[in-house]
């Protein structure tokens, strides 16, 4: 059987990982500035991570939620204290796609409305009301097209107000990344996101914060929302969340009531997901990675912007982008080819920077080294 050839990957079969690098099965090192999809939170195979996990795989990995689950109790205790939203309830599931297609779904059984308000160049996910708020037609199937979703520009409160005064009354929710990732890190205005809450109060709309790629500490705050000062009603998460073991979650405010058979999942919330994340949270708290990833990040932006040839460096905590002008258009391969360092892109020309929040300066400096030489290097030959 052959694989069903939907990724465009790289050439390179990961054999070992440990903290910020990787090892391919020729033992050749990688400095890990990607994280698979920004999922590597608090690094590779981290001693107590995998100490977490071994033990509960010993003891019991899985059963449904047909059955008392103290460790879902334990993870939503800890999830509350750390994210400073302790009255909200946790629903678990596996994926980010699973997180929003909740949220959304929850939203609407709560108001009893239709339409969603989605932004320009957002990524929810791939599943049917998930890829329905995502801003690329590419990726929506026939069957997942729908009118219920109304897309406006992203920091436009002008087009935000115009659009409730018209249709507020049908509004069901806004749905927002806090930071764009997929669409190339474009962080929010804390005043659009101020607005958002404010419109959905007065409307009775439901404001959900996709935090699945720039919640869980990586912009430095445990959800980059908390940079507005306001609540959403709903965050998602996922890919920190477990530090590549698919948990993922929907955070909920009190004020939206669970009914038995509402949602539900098969997967979500089992022991060893449990276990992943507990672990995840445990090492987030011990090892100071909230500040870390402010401080880190901070380093990182600043040194980036001192580099004249990099354009747009922006982003919050260790979650980063920068636009590459055209004559340098082969940076980020030659950075993995020739510098043994991974990274992200969003199209057309963006790198992103999604590290483990546990980054060192140290780390920092190698990519900073090997984008000062590339752009020597580029310059030099463009010159001859
Ligand atoms: C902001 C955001 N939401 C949702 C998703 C979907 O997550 P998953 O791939 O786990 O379904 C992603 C994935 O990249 C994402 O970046």
């Amino acid at each position: 059987m052959k694989l069903f050839d939907v990724y465009p990957i790289n050439n390179i079969a990961i054999d070992k990982a440990k903290g910020s690098y990787v090892w391919d099965d020729k033992g050749e090192q990688y400095l890990d500035l990607y994280g698979g999809h920004a999922v590597i939170s608090i690094g590779h195979t981290h001693p107590h991570y995998v100490e977490r996990l071994t033990n509960q795989l010993n003891k019991v990995g899985f059963y449904s939620n047909s059955v008392k689950m103290p460790l879902q109790d334990e993870l939503a205790e800890k999830l509350g204290k750390i994210s400073g939203k302790p009255d909200y309830q946790l629903f678990l599931i596996s994926s980010g796609a699973e997180a929003n297609e909740n949220a959304l779904k929850l939203a609407s059984f709560h108001n009893g409305r239709k339409k969603i308000i989605a932004f320009k160049k957002s990524f929810h996910g791939r599943t049917s009301l998930a890829v329905a708020t995502t801003d690329n037609p590419a990726i929506v199937a026939p069957v997942n097209q729908t009118s219920n979703v109304i897309f406006l520009p992203f920091n436009d409160i002008a087009a935000l107000e115009a659009c409730f005064k018209e249709q507020g009354n049908e509004i069901s929710s806004v749905i927002i990344e806090g930071i764009q990732g997929v669409g190339g890190i474009n962080v929010a205005s804390e005043s659009f996101l101020q607005a958002i809450r404010r419109l959905c109060d007065q409307y009775g709309s439901v404001y959900i914060a996709d935090s699945v790629q720039c919640g869980y500490g990586r912009s430095g705050k445990f959800f980059s929302h908390d940079f507005a000062g306001v609540n959403a009603d709903i965050y998602t998460m996922a890919k920190g969340m477990g530090n590549g073991f698919p948990v993922a979650g929907i955070i909920i405010a009190p004020h939206l009531q669970a009914k038995h058979g509402m949602l539900g999942t098969t997967f979500g919330g089992n022991h060893l997901a449990c276990a992943a994340a507990l672990a995840v949270l445990e090492v987030i708290e011990k090892e100071n990675l909230l500040q870390n990833a402010a401080e880190v990040g901070q380093y990182l932006m600043e040194e980036l912007k001192k580099i004249p040839q990099l354009q747009n460096v922006r982003g919050r905590g260790l979650m980063i982008g920068f636009d590459v002008p055209e004559q340098f258009k082969d940076l980020r391969k030659n950075l993995l080819w020739k510098h043994k360092i991974f990274t992200g892109e969003a199209k057309p020309n963006v790198i992103r920077l999604l590290p483990s929040l546990a980054l060192r300066k140290k780390d920092v400096d190698q990519l900073l080294e090997a984008i000062k030489e590339e752009i020597e290097v580029s310059t030099e030959s463009i010159a001859k």
